[in-house]
């Protein structure tokens, strides 16, 4: 069916509003084990919370680490997994008022009250009830699960979202309306990677034209800071990974040199001082590894080279730097959804992204999405993200 033909056709003639309902989830019973497609319940959404029929959803790195339980204190089991998606709101609890039945949505896994302290300041795009929070599994609300097996025993919420569910429920500070002609199957990569690339460039490092930089891991977060980094008018954009198919992708995405560790007898940093004079403007660790890290830091140029940390890393060890290390004028920060608040920014970043001729030429939504399998293939479409040989598959739900 046609992705407009799927939207139209997609919620039920009878309304499931206030009632249980029964769907198809992936659930993950174990660190690593395979996504079981199963029937799950799925409560209707309470005070300030939406129910979201999910049409599109893709897998990102971050999915992977939780799936793997990398980090033994964040595991949760059984748990639905996903956050990069699109939907379609079936019905909303009390006190919602931004939104209603039939509005196209994408999920946001940092949220934003729009209320706290934090929402109030424009210093932050953090919020204080729905900030990313890696160690959260139930709702905001009553600290309970909206999922559970068909036996009622529950199932464990992800990051604000979990999109693996054919219908999942969320604060509707984590849901952001998006204008109903733009393409949900474009807009699904607002809630994840390209969001946090652009917004990594445009906000967090505010890379100015001309600027040099280097951008260490080409998935789809690495390059959508290159696509970030291309509009902005940068004149050379290194990208490093040990993988090196995604240079064909990266050429197409303005990335103008190409470093794989694995072919220098050098550190990387020394290989970029050479090749730029003194080390880049900016880098952009977007791999989650603390050794790419320091790379990364010390292949800026000193006395102004900012490293913005995007990779989210598993690993229990502390930064690879000494303090001293940052008398020669390096500097590190770290971004969580390129630094942009979801619910203010995001439906003008996607009324841009539908504005074709501007914006589709800074930034080439499609071809980020390399495969597309219906939802019962979610474990093939993990196996091609280890691989290394997707950026985004699209799981059609
Ligand atoms: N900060 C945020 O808000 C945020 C949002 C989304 C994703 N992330 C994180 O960003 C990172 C990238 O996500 P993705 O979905 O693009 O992942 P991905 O798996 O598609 O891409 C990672 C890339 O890094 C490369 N790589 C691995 N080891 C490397 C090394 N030693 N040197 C150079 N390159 C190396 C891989 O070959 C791959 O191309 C992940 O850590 C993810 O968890 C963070
Ligand atoms: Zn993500
Ligand atoms: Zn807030």
């Amino acid at each position: 069916m046609r992705e407009r033909e799927r939207e139209m056709a997609s919620l039920n003639d009878v309304s499931t509003k206030g009632k249980v309902i029964n769907c198809n989830a992936a659930v993950v019973w174990g660190p690593g084990k395979p996504f079981v497609i199963e029937e799950i319940q799925v409560e209707p959404p309470q005070n300030m919370e939406v129910r979201v029929k999910i049409l599109y959803t893709s897998i990102c790195h971050t999915d992977l680490n939780a799936w793997k339980g990398e980090n033994e204190s964040q595991q949760a089991f059984p748990r639905v997994l996903g956050h990069e998606a699109a939907g379609i709101i079936e019905s909303v609890g009390e006190g919602v008022l931004d939104m209603k039945e039939g509005d196209h949505v994408v999920p946001i896994f940092n949220g934003e009250c729009g209320d706290c302290v934090y929402c109030t300041s424009e210093k932050t795009n953090l919020c204080e009830k729905f900030r990313v929070n890696p160690m959260k599994s139930v709702m905001f609300n009553d600290g309970k699960t909206r999922f559970s097996t068909l036996d009622r025993k529950p199932i464990y919420h992800f990051l604000n979202t979990s999109t693996f569910s054919e219908y999942t429920v969320l604060d509707s500070g984590c849901v952001v309306k998006i204008d109903s002609k733009a393409s949900l199957k474009k807009m699904s990569l607002l809630s994840c990677c390209i969001s946090t690339g652009l917004g990594a460039v445009w906000n967090t490092a505010n890379v100015q034209g001309g600027s040099t930089l280097a951008i260490f891991g080409l998935g789809a977060v690495g390059l959508a800071v290159a696509e970030g980094a291309r509009s902005r008018g940068a004149s050379r954009i290194i990208g490093v990974d040990i993988n090196p198919e995604k240079f064909i992708k990266g050429r197409a995405m303005g990335i103008t040199d190409f470093i794989n560790p694995k072919d220098l007898e050098i550190y990387v940093h020394e290989k970029i001082w050479e090749m730029t004079e003194g080390g880049v403007d900016y880098s952009f660790e977007c791999a989650g590894n603390l050794d790419v890290l320091r790379e990364a830091f010390l292949s800026t140029h000193d006395g102004w080279g900012l490293t913005v940390i995007l990779g989210i890393h598993p690993s229990p060890r502390m930064l690879p730097l000494h303090p001293m290390e940052l008398f020669d004028g390096r500097r590190l920060t770290g971004t969580v959804f390129g630094d942009f608040k979801g619910k203010s920014q995001l439906p003008n970043l996607a009324l841009q992204c539908m504005n074709g001729a501007s914006i589709s030429r800074l930034v080439n939504l499609d071809e980020f999405i390399t495969h597309e399998l219906p939802f019962s293939k979610i474990n093939e479409a993990f196996k091609l993200l280890t691989n290394g040989e997707s950026l985004r598959c699209l799981l059609h739900l």
